[in-house]
């Protein structure tokens, strides 16, 4: 039986057409000089994000981890919505590397948001020389572990200005900003509006084998370069890597179709009688009352997902056709009495 892969949109294997880019990039040595084609994919991302420069790293964990080097001394408390990505996925790189003190932010703005009040008041104001100082605050769109939802241009610049009132400096987790602007409509710049640093991937839903971005300022990248050197990800002729992110970027476009998918599977497991709230993005959480038993009866029919605290997360990507989900939905249908859940609300807390 086929496997059908739900599990991330990280599981997409590089296409011919990348491979093929990939094998005839032009490259020299990046940290010596600049290597073309990693300068091409940088000067590229960061024009689409609305910032001065960004530099390629070759995951979102290390952009992030970067990004809290950065901007956070140590013993400074940064603010996240719960569930982040940097707060609980990340092993404590913020702590580890950083220095900082998480404080996650409840979901009062809806699923994966914070309200500015909130941030606001987490903030604090200056206090004497003994008060802890809070300094960051981290935002993440789409937010994953709350089932891909969306912050609006709106919804994030109100963030952002608040923030900047309170004196805290922005960092954006934005492995998935792309679904966001596509889901929303709202341009990238937008979406990524007075953050002091954005990270992005190319291998989540874009098809790349690695490679994230972090953008910011020019002397803010500056910096970054020298940071993601001593984490030891300084690399040689990385324009192999950044074709395949030229390549990946071509999708973007195409980001429509995976979350037409997400909707069709949520709209046929709705049909079978399951909980399942819209999905915003490519990401689908369906809440199950016995997680372990759940797994073993989709793996069983060759659908495979993750568990996400009390609920099944089916991610959509370019590697699973528009067939596939119909498939998935015919091979679910006869597990429907044992998935069958008593959850009530909206969405399930993670
Ligand atoms: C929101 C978010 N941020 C960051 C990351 C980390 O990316 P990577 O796995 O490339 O380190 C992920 C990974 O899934 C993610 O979902």
């Amino acid at each position: 039986m086929r496997l059908l892969d739900f599990r991330s949109d990280t599981v997409t294997v590089p296409s011919p057409e990348m491979r093929a880019a990939m094998a005839a990039a032009e490259v020299a040595d990046d940290v010596l000089e600049r290597d073309p084609t990693m300068d091409r994919l940088e000067r590229r991302v960061a024009e689409l994000l609305g910032k001065e420069a960004a530099l390629w790293a070759p995951t979102g964990c290390m952009a992030n981890g970067i990004a809290m080097m950065l901007h956070l001394s140590r013993g400074d408390r940064f603010l996240a919505p719960v569930a982040a990505h940097v707060l609980g996925s990340e092993l404590g790189t913020a702590a580890w590397l950083a220095g900082g003190m998480p404080e996650a932010l409840p979901w009062e703005g809806g699923p994966g948001k914070p309200t500015p009040i909130q941030v606001s008041r987490s903030a604090g104001n200056p206090g004497p020389y003994y008060a802890l100082r809070t300094t960051l605050l981290c935002l993440e769109n789409t937010h994953n572990f709350a089932g891909g939802t969306c912050t609006s241009a709106t919804e994030h610049r109100a963030l952002v200005e608040t923030a900047q009132a309170k004196q805290l400096k922005v960092h954006l987790d934005g492995a998935r900003v792309w679904h966001a602007a596509a889901a929303t409509g709202a341009s990238l710049a937008d979406l990524a509006w007075g953050a002091d640093t954005v990270s992005v991937c190319l291998s989540k839903g874009l098809g790349a084998p690695m490679g994230s971005l972090l953008c910011g300022t020019r002397a803010a990248i500056e910096e970054a370069r020298r940071i993601r050197k001593m984490l030891g990800g300084g690399v040689r002729q990385g324009g192999v890597v950044a074709a395949a992110g030229l390549v990946a970027l071509d999708y973007l476009p195409r980001i429509p179709e995976d979350h037409a998918k997400a909707a069709r599977l949520a709209v046929g497991l709705r049909d079978m009688g399951l909980n399942v709230a819209e999905p915003e993005t490519n990401i689908l959480l369906v809440p199950v009352l016995n997680i372990p038993l759940a797994l073993s009866l989709t793996e069983g029919v060759g659908v495979r997902v993750l568990p996400v605290g009390s609920a099944l997360r089916f991610i959509t990507h370019r590697d699973l056709k528009a067939d596939d989900i119909d498939e998935a939905l015919v091979r679910m249908q006869p597990l429907v009495a044992q998935l069958l859940t008593t959850w009530e609300g909206d969405r399930p807390m993670v």
